[in-house]
């Protein structure tokens, strides 16, 4: 379950202690008012500590998602009673093709300051799930080939190198494609 850190001062002397704050995430579907907050956090996930920004997906994209993608767009939002937009802190997004016979994950982000929480392990596997549920046994991917976190978060799910594309989206964006078939309940050992 996810934590967070504080540092507090004590009457002795500043001492960092960690306190264990279990902050509960909520996976749910995405939602239209959920726009904005799938757009921010799209928009700090893939942008670097230096400024540098890896492809990610426009606002308008995440209306049509919404729409067109909604069986499998889910979200992930802190769980702690309150309403306001802050709440966010990851998405994850899949699409079937037309035959229906492979699923595809298509974004998996988290914001950076939720990270290493297990939220993106939590909504990869309700997309896998939600994929699984429509008969979609063979789930694929596309990964950048330098994502060390991404390739760790999709091996641990089942998920295999099945080939290396050069130029993916055109010029130098290469990219890592990757497959599962694997069922999930295999994957958390309940089989
Ligand atoms: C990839 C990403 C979604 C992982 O989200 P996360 O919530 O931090 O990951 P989790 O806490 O659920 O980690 C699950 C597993 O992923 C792997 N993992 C996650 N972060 C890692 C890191 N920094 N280094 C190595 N492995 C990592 C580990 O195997 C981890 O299991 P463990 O904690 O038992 O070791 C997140 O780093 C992110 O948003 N990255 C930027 C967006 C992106 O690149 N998305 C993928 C597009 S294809």
């Amino acid at each position: 379950m996810p934590f967070t850190t504080a540092t507090i001062a004590t009457p002795c002397a500043l001492e960092e202690i960690v306190l264990v704050m279990y902050v509960r995430t909520l996976i749910r579907p995405a939602i239209t008012q959920d726009v904005p907050a799938l757009y921010a956090v799209e928009t700090a996930g893939f942008t670097d500590e230096d400024g540098t920004r890896h492809l990610s997906y426009p606002l308008f994209f995440f209306r049509q998602a919404v729409d067109a993608l909604g069986e499998f767009f889910f979200a992930a939002e802190i769980d702690d009673g309150r309403n306001d937009d802050g709440r966010i802190v990851g998405h994850a997004l899949g699409a079937a093709t037309p035959r229906g016979s492979i699923g595809w994950i298509l974004n998996v982000v988290v914001h950076p300051q939720f990270r290493k929480h297990k939220v993106g392990r939590d909504l990869t596997l309700a997309l896998i799930r939600a994929l699984e549920s429509s008969g979609l046994s063979c789930i694929r991917l596309s990964v950048e080939p330098d994502n060390i976190p991404a390739i760790a978060l999709y091996r641990k799910l089942g998920f295999s190198e099945l080939g290396r594309e050069e130029s993916y989206f055109g010029g130098t964006e290469a990219r890592l494609v990757m497959q599962r078939q694997t069922s999930t309940a295999e994957i958390l050992g309940e089989v």
